[in-house]
């Protein structure tokens, strides 16, 4: 079976001589989520950036839908980003002065001419998250908890591969973040994409099928 995203003995080493990680192989299968948890600082946002094409490692591989990141130029790793990867991060970046229906658009925007297929898909995802009747509010005027549910919808409107969150739920209150992620983790398996979350969260790694831990020496153990 062809993995959503695969890495091959990756490493990582910053500043003078510190090993983020080394050797990390990791594999996701199409609809499995995947935590991978550690203290701030060890690293998790530094591989989630490598796993997104964004920032090289200095060994190994990563591989989305079979396709090797590392021999692309930077327009075949924007276009693969931006085809086949979705991101959900701890500040949304939903844009405020835009309704949640031109937000949740935006990906397929930058990669279909058909705005109406584009507008009709952003409002399925809206309806997948529970705010079917808020497509023409203003982002502005939403809450964290209901920004965080629009982040989800726009990361899967494009239909990726792979989602790639890292502390999605961090300036949540702990209900809230709770039902989130729950939503998150149903909403991934429906559309049957492959989700790395990374956080310092146990209470996220909670809805995760597979559970890795990063230390601060570089260790990443498999749980379960
Ligand atoms: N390109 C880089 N050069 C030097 N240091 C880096 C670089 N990238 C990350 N770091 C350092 O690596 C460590 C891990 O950072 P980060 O990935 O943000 O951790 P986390 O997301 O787990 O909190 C930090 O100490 C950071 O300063
Ligand atoms: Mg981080």
């Amino acid at each position: 079976m062809m993995h959503a995203i695969e890495t091959v003995d990756l490493a990582k080493t910053v500043g003078a001589g510190r090993r983020l990680f080394g050797d990390l192989r990791m594999a996701v299968a199409p609809g499995e989520v995947v935590a991978i948890v550690g203290e701030s600082g060890v690293g998790k946002s530094t591989l989630l950036n490598i796993l997104a094409g964004l920032d090289d490692a200095d060994t190994g591989e990563v591989r989305i839908e079979g396709t090797a990141l590392g021999p692309l130029d930077e327009a075949g790793r924007t276009r693969l980003r931006r085809e086949r990867i979705g991101f959900v991060f701890q500040a949304f970046h939903i844009l405020p002065y835009l309704t949640l229906e031109q937000n949740v658009a935006l990906p397929l925007a930058l990669i279909s001419p058909d705005a109406t297929a584009a507008r009709s898909r952003a409002r399925a995802m809206l309806a997948d998250v529970g705010l079917g009747d808020r497509g023409a509010d203003y982002a502005r005027d939403l809450s964290g908890g209901e920004l965080q549910r629009v982040a989800i919808a726009r990361a899967l409107v494009h239909r990726p591969a792979v989602i790639l969150a890292d502390e999605p739920t961090g300036n949540l209150d702990p209900d809230t973040a709770n039902r989130i992620l729950d939503l998150f983790a149903r909403t991934v398996r429906s559309e049957n994409a492959a989700a790395v979350i990374v956080t310092h969260s146990a209470a996220t790694a909670a809805v995760a099928d597979r559970l890795l831990t990063l230390t601060r020496s570089g260790l990443v153990a498999g749980h379960g």
